[in-house]
């Protein structure tokens, strides 16, 4: 596997709050909404499911900065995120429903996020 992004090494293994993801997000100079950008029209298609992604990505900033921060969703390729998804929702002790949620949320984010 990659390395985790070095602005990931301040929050590993650290339970954090929101409060203190949008501090290490600001730390490395990202916004929040350039770690995982909010469900907007571009990332919608004819399959898509606004809903679904809106709690993937709710999801995603909860549940997935538990062990390090949130990782930005456009420093992984398609191809990165179908082997990574599958582990970490595995990790995170998701629902096959929230894995869902969370695969839809990445999926359609990585379209529109290589901007
Ligand atoms: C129980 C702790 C834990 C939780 C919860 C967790 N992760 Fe991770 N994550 C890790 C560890 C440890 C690594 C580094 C080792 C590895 O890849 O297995 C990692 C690595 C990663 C990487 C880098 C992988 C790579 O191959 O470079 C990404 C991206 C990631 N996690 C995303 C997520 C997402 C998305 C979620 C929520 C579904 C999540 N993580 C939840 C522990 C966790």
């Amino acid at each position: 596997m990659k390395r985790l992004k070095s602005h990931s090494a301040h929050g590993i293994w650290r339970g954090l709050s929101a409060v203190l993801i949008m501090g290490l997000a600001g730390c490395a100079g990202l916004a929040l909404t350039e770690i995982a950008p909010p469900v907007n029209p571009g990332m919608l298609d004819s399959t898509a499911d606004a809903d679904a992604m809106s709690r993937g990505r709710q999801t995603y900033l909860t549940r997935c900065t538990t062990c390090h921060s949130a990782q930005a969703v456009r420093d992984y390729s398609l191809k990165e995120w179908e082997r990574i998804i599958p582990e970490m929702c595995r990790l995170a002790k998701l629902s096959p429903a929230q894995s869902a949620d969370i695969r839809a949320y990445v999926l359609a984010a990585i379209k529109i996020g290589k901007t």
